[in-house]
């Protein structure tokens, strides 16, 4: 048995708990829209066409916020085939995913959707095939009140009050060489400011989001920030970072410590944009988005057959999550909360289907997937601030990232108690958790769940949804206060 140790004191905080780090995303690929949040006709559909059953599994999920509709598919796409009559909305093919994207759905039925959801809007603009007009069409469309030929149509087409979108993303990837309109830096550094400077003109309260690089091991990482930053920093609020993981050669112990390269990354992009500030002499502070971030295994995506058709909603990017991916994505959860202080926002991608929490069948059942659950508690329960919780931790060897700890924890401390959320990343050896809480007076464990399996490669499916589930963890210890954290397991441990 391994033996760590962290502490709980409510003098030592980072930031506060900031809800838009439980954000998702919706993009227009493959089953994500169609049949996935959308599906008029199945036996849940709501008046809109609107899946009941995935809307409840959004709320259960705890999601703030929503990025939409992309993505790769933003780069290509035309928001104004999505609005007007859905009858005489066109077909057109989608160069991202090699599909046929009907327009069914589009800025109107997105935002109402949201409102169902009870979740925030965040929208993306086409800065690979157009420009700063079509940005500043849109945003008109969306947030002006009416009395303008773009804000009316969005009356006349049942919207009556502005959406109010306050966060929107400069673009998608465009340092990546697969992406429509893909830009060198100081290219897209220039569009991205001038279309902030222009899009701030019809309203300055906007929180606007630079794109970054694709993934810490692009070529141009670091190099990408700066250049763009160096254009764009007075107009923006954010610079985005995007990272999947996913298990390699069945190296299971480098995969469990996945969120080594995103603290990595995190730390590289504030130290970037914190210098680049000091060269412009500037006082203020640019945040991370971190506006898609999951386990996806690409490879396997890599290796399928291409798409030599069109086909509508086919099914693309429908990962199985097992339980060893929910571990790794709890680590990676871990990260983004003890970054609060800079990384304000994140996006997990993506909502349904596609990499995503929650699965469906067209026309028939919904189920959680095993990621669902470190999301969910995660949301539910951080609140307050977080706090710095200095983990003592046992270390092993792994090949992608050298020494890394063995368990990993985060703490939140708010009105309603204190939540610690934990890792073992160990395959075969529980770890005996102390948590020294004495600074809190007097706490006692009100709820201790863990998320394991005898099998780190079970998964939930529509006939055995509950297989990975969060169970209560009878091993609990008063004094001192100590947790069994099972080998490979996702640990959240609440104290009043
Ligand atoms: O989330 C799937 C894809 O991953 C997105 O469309 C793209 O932005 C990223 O490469």
């Amino acid at each position: 048995m391994h033996q760590a140790k962290l502490t709980l004191d409510p003098a030592f905080t980072i930031a506060p708990v900031r809800r838009r780090t439980f954000g998702t995303f919706v993009e227009h690929l493959g089953r994500c829209v169609y049949t996935g949040i959308y599906e008029p006709g199945h036996p849940t559909a709501d008046e809109d066409g609107f899946r009941r059953d995935v809307l409840d599994l959004t709320r259960e999920l705890g999601v703030s916020v929503v990025r939409y509709p992309g993505g790769n598919f933003v780069s290509g796409y035309r928001w104004e085939d999505g609005i007007g009559p859905v009858s005489q909305r066109p077909r057109r093919l989608d160069l991202a995913w090699h599909s046929t994207e009907t327009n069914e759905v589009g800025v109107d039925e997105f935002v109402r959707w949201c409102r169902k959801a009870g979740v925030e809007p965040m929208m993306a603009v086409n800065l690979g095939t157009r420009g700063i007009a079509e940005a500043l069409d849109l945003l008109e469309y969306c947030n002006h009140p009416s009395g303008t030929a773009l804000s009316d149509l969005r009356v006349a087409g049942g919207s009556k009050e502005p959406h109010g979108i306050r966060m929107w993303c400069l673009g998608n990837e465009l340092d990546g060489p697969w992406q429509t309109g893909h830009k060198t830096a100081h290219e897209y550094g220039r569009l991205a400011a001038e279309t902030a400077r222009a899009m701030r003109t019809i309203d300055p309260a906007l929180e606007l989001v630079a794109c970054g690089s694709s993934g810490s091991g692009m070529p141009t990482f670091g190099a990408w920030e700066a250049t763009v930053l160096e254009e764009a920093y007075d107009v923006v609020d954010y610079i985005s970072c995007h990272a999947y993981y996913q298990e390699h050669d069945g190296d299971l112990g480098s995969f469990l410590a996945c969120s080594t390269d995103m603290e990595y990354f995190i730390r590289s992009v504030v130290a970037t944009a914190d210098s680049v500030g000091a060269r412009l002499k500037s006082r203020k502070r640019i945040d991370v988005s971190f506006d898609e971030w999951n386990i996806w295994y690409q490879t396997r995506n890599r290796d399928a057959e291409p798409l030599t058709d069109w086909p509508v909603a086919p099914r693309l990017l429908e990962d199985q999550y097992h339980l060893a991916d929910a571990v790794a994505f709890g680590g990676l959860l871990i990260t983004l909360l003890r970054n609060s202080d800079r990384v304000t926002a994140a996006c997990l991608a993506q909502l349904v289907n596609v990499i995503a929490p929650i699965m469906t069948e067209p026309g028939g059942r919904v189920w959680r997937q095993s990621t669902f659950h470190p999301f969910a508690q995660a949301s539910r329960h951080a609140a307050g601030d977080v706090l710095r919780v200095e983990p003592v931790t046992p270390s092993y060897e792994t090949k992608a990232y050298g020494e890394v700890p063995v368990m990993d924890a985060v703490a939140t401390h708010g009105e309603d108690g204190t939540t610690v959320f934990a890792v073992n990343r160990s395959a075969d050896r529980p770890v005996s958790l102390e948590i020294d809480a004495r600074a809190l007076g007097g706490v006692r464990v009100v709820e201790a769940t863990t998320l394991t399996d005898p099998d780190v490669y079970a998964r939930n499916t529509a006939d055995e949804p509950d297989r990975i589930a969060p169970r209560a963890n009878p091993d609990v210890e008063a004094d001192p206060l100590r947790v069994l954290l099972p080998p490979v397991s996702w640990n959240v441990i609440r104290l009043a």
